[in-house]
């Protein structure tokens, strides 16, 4: 018996994952790559815009016609699309539910979706030890779920209110990990830095990690500026596994329209934070999430936005076009910004961003930095270094999983190029 397992979305649901393939394969079953030899299919959806949704109507057309296969829908669903997938998958299930699939599956069980926000949140199925995909970057959740209703944002809807994980869980979790060699441990929530469990709360979490011996880097995502700390900072500054990457989220660079979003922060607050952080870290790597296109943006609102972009000077921005979401509350606002101008808008910031980025890179030239390789294609490694820049470098062997040392001989506008110096472990 095999089983198929294809992954949408976020870390979160990589790691979700993770846990699936673990229990599917206690019921007997051994992976598969191809989806048409799989005796069970399973579909770890993603939400968040409509053409993450999209995608998986296009594989429930394809699963439908392999009339022989099983197949599991999970992951985030937004109820209301429920009806979408209930002829194409033969389950739907809530991914909280997962210790209980096996049940579902032998009763017969079609379709175990409650309301993720009527539900007490459930989080026992982390303690399900995960199978991962691989064993030198660790995927670990600490959090799920989100209650800041950022009003573009279907997270609520579909992953629940916010809980934290029991801090001696996770410290198991990653002590497992790091005995099994893992390079690299990824804290992980919607909201990591409101984790709160046992009188525990995020900074004190981290120490913890930093404190467990071993040879690797922490890393966490993705933090909101709003329970961004003065004693995060400091133990970002202090901890010396915690690497010089930071993913913070600003979304527009408006504050009429952080407003209309929902974000509970001015764009002059915002900078003051980076400042703050910058002052104690000053190399640090920031990165962050954009939405371009957000109903009622104008030309001004974008000209706010990218004004801000240059003047941070980010290193990296994840940016979306605003995808209208059902429960949300922007959804009875009017998208109003026409798809052709959205792309526009896009485009101008990948250019600037690209400029900044190459701009940066060019200072790296010469220096030598320490890498931890994760993939391998076409005669190139490619992997990232603490400040999570991409960086590739031609070899015969395939270094993936090991850290090595490269001198940088050249910037590209996304990454860095260079020649290994030495091999590490
Ligand atoms: N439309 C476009 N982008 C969105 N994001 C979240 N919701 C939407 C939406 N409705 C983006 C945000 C968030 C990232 C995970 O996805 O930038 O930070
Ligand atoms: Fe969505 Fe906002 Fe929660 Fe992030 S903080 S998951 S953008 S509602």
């Amino acid at each position: 018996m095999k089983y198929y397992i294809e992954t949408f979305g976020c870390q979160l649901n990589i790691s979700d994952s993770e846990r699936i393939s673990k229990e599917i394969e206690k019921m007997g079953y051994k992976k598969t790559s191809i989806m048409n030899e799989a005796d069970l299919i399973i579909i770890n959806m993603c939400s968040i815009r409509q053409s993450a949704v999209n995608r998986v109507v296009g594989k429930a057309e394809k699963i439908k016609r392999l009339k022989s296969s099983k197949s599991i829908l999970t992951g985030c669903i937004l109820r209301k699309d429920i009806r979408i997938f209930r002829k194409s998958f033969n389950c739907i299930f809530s991914i909280r539910s997962l210790s209980r699939w096996e049940s579902f599956l032998k009763k017969g069980k079609r379709i175990y979706y409650p309301n993720p926000l009527e539900s007490e949140p459930d989080i026992s199925y982390f303690k399900i030890e995960p199978l991962r995909e691989n064993n030198f970057s660790a995927l670990i959740p600490i959090s799920s779920g989100c209650n800041n209703f950022c009003s573009y944002c279907v997270v609520p809807y579909t992953r629940g209110k916010e809980v934290s994980r029991e801090p001696q869980d996770i410290l198991k979790e990653v002590k497992n990990a790091v005995k099994n060699g893992t390079k690299e441990i990824w804290l992980l929530g919607q909201n990591v830095n409101s984790y709160s469990s046992e009188g525990v709360k995020f900074p004190e979490i981290l120490r913890k990690v930093n404190e467990i011996k071993g040879n690797f880097w922490i890393r966490f995502t993705s933090p909101h500026p709003k329970y961004f700390s003065d004693d995060l900072i400091k133990t970002m500054k202090e901890c010396e596994k915690i690497t010089e990457y930071l993913n913070l989220p600003m979304q527009s660079g408006d504050n009429e329209i952080l407003k209309k979003m929902n974000r509970p922060y001015t764009i002059e607050k915002y900078k003051k934070l980076v400042k703050k952080i910058r002052k104690a870290i000053p190399d640090i790597f920031l990165s962050t999430d954009i939405i371009v296109g957000f109903p009622s943006e104008s030309e001004k609102n974008f000209e706010n936005t990218l004004k801000i972009l240059k003047e941070i000077k980010f290193g990296m921005a994840y940016i979306s076009r605003y995808s209208k979401r059902k429960n949300t509350t922007a959804e009875k606002m009017k998208d109003d910004v026409l798809e052709k101008e959205k792309k526009k808008r896009e485009k101008i910031l990948t250019e600037a961003l690209e400029k900044i980025s190459l701009k940066n890179n060019r200072e790296y030239v010469d220096k030598n930095l320490k890498v931890l390789v994760d993939k391998y294609r076409r005669g190139f490694s490619i992997g990232k270094d603490r400040h999570y820049r991409t960086v590739k470098f031609k070899s015969e062997q395939n270094f993936k999983g090991k850290f090595v040392k490269v001198k940088i001989t050249k910037p590209l506008p996304w990454g860095l190029e260079g020649k290994i110096i030495k091999n590490g472990k």
